[in-house]
């Protein structure tokens, strides 16, 4: 059975949906959608979609469109994936799925109505360094995780565009970057319920459009306001005792750098920037490295394998497994950090 896809939002990222769809014989690109008709016509020229609009709505009540990829800026992504699953398509969305707390909430609230699928565009549990860490991890490696650490540093990586303005994006490099790798760790301990959280956010470099000589991810449509923190940094805690600590810049003067980090009663893992996990065996620590194509995180295949994966949940062979209910969490987590930082305080989650 074939699922017709439209994508909708072709910029940056959008072309790793049409890409990995394009790869897979189960799944046909009906539509591309674009407030930039032009942008929106070279991309379905490219991958030979026969239609492409700048209404959403034309997308929306189409019934041979069975499920839609959401690839707009942020603030958009709750707003649109509701209307898609009212409207009876799948969902897959872009992260963050929402930029608030009361947004995710109508999303659970529209996926139990309408029994639509939604499935939050995760997909870096999909790159195989994730996949074999969870095996193990399933398998009682590492024992019960009872700490994590995460970072995306970047010195000079603020995207532009529509990403440094705190109204469109939501926030910065915490919701941009720091949502991937909390998310990862969040999945990977067990998907605790956060309790509460102390974070930081700074903002003193700006974008840093002054640096020369260093090719950035940019966004398609350049405009000049930056008003997202540089820098952020926090500690989770869950309620089973669990803690989670993370930190992420678009500008810091330091290192790029990407780690992720589990610790377990009987194992720990280093998912990025290599895959290795670390154990005891007969009173000897070892270093366990698994043989696999890619011991960083794969971009491409991890795309590949999230479009395929999402395909199933359209066919209904698989359940989404990056819900709504993920989402709330995420944006539970996300919300409480901003509000610590501004407030100077630890933050208690409430629900
Ligand atoms: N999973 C990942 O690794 C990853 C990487 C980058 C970006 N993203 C996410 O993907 C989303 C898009 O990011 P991007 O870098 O591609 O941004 P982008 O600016 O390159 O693309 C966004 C596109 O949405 C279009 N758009 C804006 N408003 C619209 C509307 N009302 N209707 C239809 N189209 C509209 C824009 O014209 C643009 O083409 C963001 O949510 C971002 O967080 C995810």
């Amino acid at each position: 059975m074939t699922t017709r896809i439209a994508v909708i939002g072709v910029g940056s990222i959008a072309t790793q949906h049409l890409i990995s769809y394009q790869k897979n014989p189960q799944a046909e690109l009906v539509a591309v959608c674009d407030i930039d008709q032009t942008r929106a016509k070279a991309q379905a020229d490219k991958f030979g979609v026969p239609k492409a609009t700048d209404v959403v709505d034309e997308i929306l009540s189409d019934p041979g469109i069975d499920a839609v990829s959401i690839c707009v800026p942020n603030f958009l992504h709750a707003k649109f994936a509701e209307a898609a699953l009212r409207a009876g398509k799948d969902v897959l969305v872009e992260k963050p799925m929402s930029v608030n707390v009361a947004e995710a909430e109508a999303l659970v609230q529209a996926t139990k109505e309408t029994g639509q699928a939604l499935q939050i565009g995760y997909v870096r549990r999909f790159a195989p360094n994730a996949l074999v860490t969870k095996r193990f991890l399933d398998e009682g490696e590492f024992g019960d995780i009872y700490a994590a650490r995460a970072t995306i540093i970047r010195a000079a990586g603020n995207p532009g565009g529509w990403f440094g303005d705190v109204a469109v994006s939501g926030g910065g490099p915490l919701i941009d970057l720091g949502v991937h790798i909390i998310d990862l760790c969040w999945y990977l301990m067990g998907m605790p319920a956060p309790v509460s959280v102390s974070g930081a956010t700074f903002s003193p470099l700006g974008a840093r459009d002054n640096i020369k000589h260093l090719t950035r991810y940019r966004a398609a449509s350049e405009t000049r306001v930056n008003n997202v923190e540089d820098y952020a940094t926090a500690q989770i805690r869950f309620e089973n005792g669990a803690v989670l600590d993370v930190d992420t810049s678009y500008s810091l003067h330091a290192r790029n750098s990407t780690s992720v980090k589990i610790h377990g009663d009987k194992g720990g893992a280093e998912i990025e920037p290599e895959l290795l996990m670390i154990t005891e065996r007969h009173d000897t620590l070892v270093h366990i490295q698994p043989q696999i194509d890619s011991l960083g995180f794969d971009f491409t295949v991890g795309f590949a394998n999230q479009i395929d994966h999402f395909l199933q949940i359209c066919r209904r062979e698989i359940p989404a497994d990056a819900t709504a209910e993920h989402g709330l969490e995420m944006a539970r987590m996300l919300t409480a950090i901003y509000e610590s930082a501004r407030n100077g305080s630890e933050v208690t989650i409430a629900r």
